[in-house]
């Protein structure tokens, strides 16, 4: 789309606001607040994705963005003006729904073109942008047919090219993908991010799928109960939660509940004759006072499995376990075990490890002590 395209690395700078702000956005319908309270800024070409369970205000926001629902309080700032009481037709915002909200009656092409017509755009420009919107999403051919004669990934195509035509400021897309099965989600889930960084979009994406989250977003903002739990990227997340929450939505983790100490000796997760070295950046980032409820939580692949009889390298720590389950995973082998008080513990060995396990083995789990993170415990 060369003629109409915005530059693929647009101007930055102190001067340029960012692409969208939203301070204190709420909304409630009747009692229940549907949004309790989001604040976000997002940078300009940025692909950012609000992840969380059904229910936690991801497509309220998104629709809050587009001017389809009002908000009850809060502001929304696109481009560096308030948009909060601009009708969705002057907020220049694209969107993409979960069920291809096509117009029947229109073919293809038509659909393309319907954003340009409503903003008065001549003819021979709108068939000329049309053409480059179609080749865009590489369904040329395919202008004159009716969504009903398309697949469900051909008519996302469609509502894909509709959303960019005109060239909006931001592209939200709720769920675009959802209804796909998985080869064709994973085909577009790649052809999306490569349309949206060659036009240089603003992209906001909501989706319930961590991992179409993680291969797609620069940052991800994970959705709890009509907040923002935590912002960033998938490897913030992934490696450094900051509640029982996240860790637990995003990948595996094992959790050790207990409570956080600070002695002359250091810093610790203790649990009855348990206790276990935490390190020092873990330790600032949770900012906790000591004696409060928390957890420690290391993912699968980080933890090793040895003899009981095998003493822990210098700087880890180390729990006894008993394994419950060896499933075969290709080139990882997954164990499944039980800790003495009854919890679950998972282990991901890569290659197989130095050592085969079996069902009913008793080992050793051990850790470095900076893979294990800290978090507080709710009403800890
Ligand atoms: N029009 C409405 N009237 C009343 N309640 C609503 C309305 N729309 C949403 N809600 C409620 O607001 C909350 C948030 O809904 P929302 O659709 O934003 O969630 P979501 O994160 O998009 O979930 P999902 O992943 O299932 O799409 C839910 O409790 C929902 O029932
Ligand atoms: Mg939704």
């Amino acid at each position: 789309m060369s003629a109409t395209t915005r530059p693929a690395t647009p101007p930055t700078g102190p001067s340029r606001p960012p692409a969208l702000v939203l301070r204190g956005l709420v909304k409630h319908y009747g009692d229940v607040p549907a949004v309790a309270g989001v604040d976000l800024e997002v940078r300009r070409g940025e692909f950012l994705t609000l992840l969380g369970p059904s229910g936690s205000g991801k497509t309220t926001t998104l629709r809050m963005i587009a001017g389809f629902t009002l908000q009850t309080a809060g502001t929304i700032e696109i481009d560096g003006a308030d948009m909060s009481q601009v009708p969705p037709y002057r907020r220049d915002v694209g969107m993409v729904f979960q069920n291809y909200a096509l117009f029947p009656h229109m073919t293809a092409a038509e659909n393309v073109a319907f954003p340009l017509q409503m903003r008065r755009v001549g003819r021979s420009e709108i068939r000329r942008r049309v053409a480059e919107a179609l080749a865009l999403v590489k369904l040329e051919g395919h202008g004159d047919r009716y969504p009903r004669q398309l697949s469900g990934g051909q008519q996302q195509r469609i509502a894909l090219a509709r959303a960019v035509v005109f060239q909006p400021r931001l592209l939200l897309m709720d769920e675009p993908l959802g209804a796909l099965d998985k080869k064709l989600r994973e085909a577009l889930q790649l052809e999306i991010m490569h349309i949206s960084r060659e036009l240089g979009a603003t992209v906001i994406y909501v989706t319930h799928d961590q991992e179409e989250a993680l291969v797609m977003s620069d940052r991800i903002a994970i959705f709890s109960e009509g907040r923002i739990e935590q912002l960033g990227s998938g490897e913030d997340l992934y490696e450094r939660p900051v509640s029982l929450f996240v860790a637990d939505f995003i990948g595996e983790s094992n959790i050790l509940r207990g409570r956080y100490e600070h002695d002359g000796q250091g810093d610790w997760l203790v649990r009855a004759d348990w206790r276990w070295r935490i390190g020092p950046s873990a330790v600032a980032r949770a900012g906790l006072a000591s004696g409060s409820g928390a957890a420690l939580i290391v993912r699968p692949e980080r933890l090793r499995l040895v003899g009981t009889d095998e003493s822990g390298a210098p700087g880890t720590n180390a729990l006894e376990a008993t394994v419950t389950d060896v499933l075969y995973l290709g080139p990882i082998r997954k164990y499944e075990l039980l800790l003495p008080d009854g919890q679950p513990a998972v282990v991901r060995e890569q290659g197989g490890g130095e050592r085969e396990w079996h069902a009913g083995d008793r080992v050793r789990l051990t850790w470095a002590v900076e893979a294990g993170v800290l978090v507080p415990l709710p009403g800890g």
